[in-house]
């Protein structure tokens, strides 16, 4: 069986733009976090045709528990190509999503990112909900 953890790299977003950035703003009323994920946020990464980042999929996990809930999934389809070719149309899909979520619950937001070349990574954030 395939070791996970070798699948999936990790590092730090602001050295590695692969790594997916968690920005986490928190909500008073209904209690939640408002959690932004984004890869290349210090580092740009490239966004072609031919490589880039095809989706992000965040995850949180609450304190104490052993099951992760999926927040969402955000996947990025504009990669500058169009009928002309490749890297014609410059449209292109930023890899940067935002969710909400209602949490009563402390834990930790744990996002996933894959490149076309580069294969997956993650990054992972802990929030205190009071
Ligand atoms: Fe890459």
């Amino acid at each position: 069986m395939v070791d996970l953890n070798t699948l999936f790299k990790a590092a730090d977003w602001q050295t590695e733009k692969h790594a997916p950035a968690i920005d986490i703003d928190k909500e008073e009323d209904p209690k939640g976090i408002k959690i932004k994920v984004m890869v290349g946020k210090e580092i740009a990464h490239p966004n072609t045709t031919a490589h880039h980042i095809a989706w992000i999929d965040c995850y949180f996990l609450p304190e104490g528990e052993n099951f992760a809930v999926h927040v969402g999934k955000a996947e990025f389809n504009a990669h500058g190509a169009s009928a002309q070719g490749a890297d014609t149309s410059t449209l292109y899909t930023r890899p940067a999503v935002s969710f909400v979520l209602n949490t009563e619950k402390s834990g930790t937001v744990i996002a996933f990112s894959y490149c076309n070349i580069h294969g997956l990574w993650q990054s992972e954030q802990e929030v205190t909900v009071e």
